[in-house]
């Protein structure tokens, strides 16, 4: 599977980030970033806390459940360090010739 539609609009998620949203890879979400639009798994890899919805700073998202935090970039599990396993889907985030948001897995 190639790129998915989201039907987002950039002002779409300006009113409201995060946007979580039914993909062929399961629940995800896009959000603002100071980066720009990043698009991830809309829930925690830990306990299926709403992951989508965490604080973002540094390149990082930081569960609002637990504080587990990945990175926006590759997924990779950042903290807490004893637990090292688990990592996050994270989407590449394209504006398409519809001007909404075309996602794809990374
Ligand atoms: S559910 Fe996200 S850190 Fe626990």
């Amino acid at each position: 599977m190639g790129r998915f539609d989201s039907g987002i609009t950039p002002e779409d998620l300006q009113k409201r980030s995060p946007r979580p949203f039914e993909s062929p890879w399961g629940a995800i979400a896009l959000l603002t970033t100071p980066n720009g639009p990043a698009c991830i798994q809309a829930f925690c890899p830990h306990m299926e806390g709403p992951l989508a919805e965490g604080t973002v700073a540094g390149g990082e998202i930081v569960c609002p459940w637990h504080l587990w935090s990945f990175s926006l970039d590759d997924g990779s599990h950042l903290g807490p360090t004893q637990e090292p396993s688990c990592s996050i889907e994270v989407f590449a985030v394209e504006l398409g010739p519809e001007g909404t948001f075309l996602v794809e897995p990374r």
